[in-house]
């Protein structure tokens, strides 16, 4: 089985990046073949620092191996090196259709608040499909906020497959069962991100732990005093997920333990288990870090891989397409 999964190096790595992304692939690598790819190219579609792009690409990967992925088993590495992305992505664009670029909710979103919208932010989901078809992917670990895009992703291929004829595997999502969706601490209604949430409610991965205790003490919660999930109740139900993730207890096991505790207890017990989880990645992240000509290495290595995986695919999109092939 391939499994394939990709993330931005720009903005500061948090909560909801680890719940729905970094812990899901640490667990998907066991099941078959994985390719995990820093997607930089996606980082340029919206305003970001040149200088910044390079140290934030080093980063994520360290936090990648940090986090649990063997770059000598599964592999690891960035999205430019390997140039058949940027060409699958100019190929399909010619299977996708404009009006459902358009119904992206990522696209609304991220287009309403700025000035200057970028043709790439609106195409930026035919570079994904590129990333996860490449690879003749059958499964993508993700969050819920990219559930849209993997199905486009979906249509793309179906949509290649019956123009072209079968050229690519259909790929299904894997979200986790607690956590696809991690909210902001400050405004539970709205996801988890260091591009649009607010400061206060963001747990960065990197936070020291007095910082993340102080985040999690000062959560909002909801009106009433019982601890349990229910849509009326999005603070305390995003704090049990967190929780349940973080200890590894079912959301219902902890709502009885904590039947006849009060908000303000509970809110620090769970910043103490967030803290104890992410303690030991941040030690491992900076020694990582420490040694950047090995992480040139890695990046090299993991290069070498993806572009010998996907070349073949590759390879079939011009030919069924109908392009010239120089032998
Ligand atoms: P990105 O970089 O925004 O996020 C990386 C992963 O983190 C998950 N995530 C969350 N999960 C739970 N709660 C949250 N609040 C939260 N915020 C983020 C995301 O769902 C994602 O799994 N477009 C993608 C990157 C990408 C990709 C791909 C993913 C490019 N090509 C191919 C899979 C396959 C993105 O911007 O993720």
């Amino acid at each position: 089985m391939r499994i394939f999964s990709g993330i931005q190096p720009t903005g500061d790595k948090h909560l909801g990046n680890y719940i729905g992304g970094f812990r899901q692939y640490a667990a998907t690598q066991e099941l078959g073949e994985a390719f995990f790819c820093i997607v930089d190219l996606h980082s340029i579609t919206v305003d970001y620092e040149p200088r910044d792009l390079h140290d934030r690409t080093l980063d994520l990967y360290a936090m990648l191996v940090a986090t649990g992925l063997d770059p000598e088993r599964s592999t690891v590495f960035a999205q430019s090196h390997v140039t058949a992305h940027a060409e699958s992505s100019w190929l399909l664009s010619a299977v996708t259709s404009y009006g459902q670029l358009g119904r992206m909710t990522q696209f609304k979103d991220k287009s309403e608040r700025r000035d200057f919208v970028s043709a790439g932010l609106f195409t930026y989901p035919v570079l994904m499909a590129g990333d996860i078809l490449l690879y003749q992917t059958d499964r993508v670990p993700i969050g819920d906020d990219q559930r849209q895009h993997l199905e486009l992703s979906r249509d793309i291929a179906e949509r290649f497959n019956a123009r072209f004829g079968e050229t690519f595997v259909v790929p299904e999502g894997i979200y986790p069962e607690v956590g696809a969706r991690i909210m902001d601490l400050q405004e539970p209604t709205r996801k988890m991100s260091t591009t649009g949430g607010s400061e206060q409610g963001t747990v960065r991965l990197l936070d020291e732990t007095d910082v993340i205790l102080k985040k999690f003490r000062s959560a909002v919660t909801d009106s009433g005093r019982e601890i349990r999930r229910g849509d009326d109740k999005p603070g305390i139900t995003n704090l049990l997920d967190i929780f349940s993730v973080a200890t590894g207890k079912p959301p219902g096991q902890i709502e009885v333990e904590y039947e006849h505790v009060g908000y303000g207890q509970f809110k620090s017990d769970v910043g103490e288990a967030v803290a104890a989880m992410l303690a030991p990645v941040r030690e491992r992240y900076l020694e990582l870090r420490a040694d950047e000509g090995e992480l040139l290495r890695l990046l090299a290595l993991g290069a070498d891989k993806a572009r010998a995986a996907s070349a073949p695919t590759l390879r079939r999109m011009y030919e069924r397409m109908g392009f010239v092939h120089l032998g």
